[in-house]
């Protein structure tokens, strides 16, 4: 893999919302590859954040193609609202859906790109017989439900063996990583075979400047 297939996905949980459509426009001329949006339902995760009418509002600010991450209980019911809005791709999870095919399918039905999402606890054997229906896999190196938290290195192993059995069974499936990257820890994961990466905070930084962020996440991902 060249590194200049590294894809940097700003997260735009850690986001001014009082500039969103000014800070991700920052983002896209600063060379991001899309949009991570994070929706929170309180159920899955214990915390909120935001839905469908803020993809609405993104569509109208940025060409970049928006993936939202959904953290939800029940993610079909809201598919059809998140494709109508304006979303390229979905990213569900793995853990409390009992028909992760029937969900996945709904994706690709909408004509939208599906990914599915594995927590920290996760074993990636789970996504073995639905690997070859996704284009992408994301692995969490945080717990969800938080931006700013610690990336847990005990994950590099795990995507490894991501990496692995991408290779084997769909080898044009992303591999995503979302949680604690930073131009440290980014340098690990694409080592352990990561080519999407997420940041929120490392790019979002308290009023920091967001094109010199993500100069440094591509320039360490680039040595
Ligand atoms: C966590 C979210 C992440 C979060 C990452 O539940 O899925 O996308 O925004 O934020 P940082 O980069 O701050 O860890
Ligand atoms: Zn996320």
């Amino acid at each position: 893999m060249t590194t200049n297939a590294i894809k940097l996905a700003p997260s735009i949980l850690a986001a001014d919302f009082a500039h969103l459509g000014d800070q991700v426009a920052e983002a896209e001329r600063a060379g991001a590859d899309r949009v991570h949006v994070d929706v929170m339902d309180g159920h899955f995760v214990p915390n909120l954040s935001m839905g469908a009418p803020i993809i609405r509002s993104l569509r109208k600010a940025t060409r970049l193609p928006l993936e939202a991450h959904l953290m939800i209980l029940n993610p079909d019911v809201f598919v059809d609202a998140f494709a109508q809005a304006g979303t390229d791709s979905f990213l569900v999870h793995w853990e409390g859906n009992n028909d992760l095919s029937r969900t996945v399918q709904h994706i690709k039905t909408a004509g939208k790109r599906v990914g599915v999402a594995i927590n920290p606890a996760t074993p990636v054997a789970v996504l073995e017989e639905v690997l070859q229906d996704l284009d992408q896999v994301l692995v969490m190196t945080v717990n969800p439900g938080f931006g700013n938290q610690h990336f847990l290195h005990t994950m590099l192993p795990k995507i490894k063996r991501t990496r692995e059995m991408i290779d084997r069974i769909k080898p044009a499936c992303g591999l995503e990583v979302d949680g604690g990257i930073d131009a440290t820890t980014a340098v690990l994961a694409v080592a352990a075979g990561a080519n999407v990466l997420v940041a929120g905070t490392a790019i979002f930084n308290d009023g920091k400047s967001i094109t010199a962020a993500m100069r440094r996440l591509r320039t360490a991902v680039q040595r």
